[in-house]
């Protein structure tokens, strides 16, 4: 991708929708491409940076699925190549020198998100947005060697991003108050609904999730009930689309472990993990990736 547009001559030719003319997405991972899907629905031109080539080919093979995809469910208005023309993948992040909005999707580790996102602020006009979509770090934190941390807030998004309809947008300590309303105006040009959290552990969803995937593992361990019929109380009591002990297993049991522990440590003994949890994770119990966690899964 090349050019030199600034974003006043980016907006001058917006999406219809309300989406940013262009965007940009660090790493094209599951989430990276996922929010890169949504972006490119939504009218936005598209440009993932990847760490190499061949990751960078990966990713556009993802998100070019995914597009089919919904072209094929008659999801999306316009077709394929359309989309395509829309969407570029590079391996510098220099150029995302013209997006309006830059979502860091890299894995979760505090110092290569540091490093990640300190490198794109410096090639990004003064009034573009950077957003992070952490699961768990703090969104201050990640700020800290930022030059602009007004014009960063977190932008949590649920996996499969196209069928999830939730993004939590995470207001930091210095977020800038409109920088927040836009963020929340993005999430609904693409179709979700946003919420906007505190910079708090776990944020909301993480919080109450966790909570209750942990006590279900409590009372499992206690003899309460067994997993399917602790499933059921909440499945069918409560409506919930799916069980907490089914939702743990759909997440990864290591996965969950950590984000237990790190809300142990911030929030309180009333995250810590149950014996249970630690138990299966070392046996590498670790839900369905694994085959096996509080049920049996079909390995293929
Ligand atoms: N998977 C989930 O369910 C989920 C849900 C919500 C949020 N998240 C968060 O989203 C982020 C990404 O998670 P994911 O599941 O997509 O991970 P992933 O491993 O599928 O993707 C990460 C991508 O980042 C790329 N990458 C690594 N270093 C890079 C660099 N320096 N520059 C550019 N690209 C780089 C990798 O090549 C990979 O394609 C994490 O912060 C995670 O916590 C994940």
């Amino acid at each position: 991708m090349s050019g030199s547009q600034g974003l006043d001559t980016l907006r001058d030719s917006p999406t219809g929708s309300g989406a940013p003319a262009a965007v940009g997405v660090l790493g094209g991972g599951r989430m990276g491409a996922g929010i890169a899907h949504a972006f490119l629905l939504a009218g936005s031109r598209v440009t993932i940076v990847e760490r190499d080539a061949d990751a960078a080919a990966a990713a556009a093979q993802r998100v070019l699925a995914s597009v089919e995809a919904s072209v094929v469910r008659g999801t999306a208005d316009e077709d394929a190549a359309a989309y395509a023309a829309r969407f570029a993948t590079s391996t510098d992040v220099a150029d995302f020198a013209n997006c309006e909005l830059v979502v860091e999707a890299v894995p979760e580790d505090l110092e290569l998100k540091i490093d990640a996102l300190t490198r794109v602020e410096r090639v990004l006009a003064p009034a573009a947005a950077l957003a992070s979509n952490t699961s768990s770090i703090s969104i201050d934190q990640l700020a800290t060697l930022l030059d602009r941390p007004s014009r960063f807030v977190g932008m949590h998004f649920f996996n499969p991003v196209p069928a999830s309809t939730l993004v939590e947008v995470v207001r930091g300590e210095a977020s800038d108050p409109k920088l927040v309303d836009e963020a929340r105006g993005w999430v609904r040009a693409i179709g979700k609904t946003p919420i906007v959290v505190a910079d708090a552990p776990g944020f909301a969803s993480s919080r109450l999730g966790v909570m209750l995937g942990l006590e279900a593992i409590r009372m499992l361990e206690e003899g309460v009930a067994s997993a399917e019929d602790i499933d059921a109380a909440m499945t069918l009591g409560y409506k919930h689309p799916v069980g907490p002990l089914k939702l743990t297993d759909l997440v990864g049991l290591d996965v969950r472990l950590g984000i237990a522990e790190y809300l142990a440590q911030t929030l309180g003994e009333r995250f810590a993990p149950p014996a249970l949890l630690r138990r299966m994770v070392a046996e590498g119990r670790l839900g369905r990736k694994s085959g096996e966690g509080f049920y049996q899964w079909d390995a293929s």
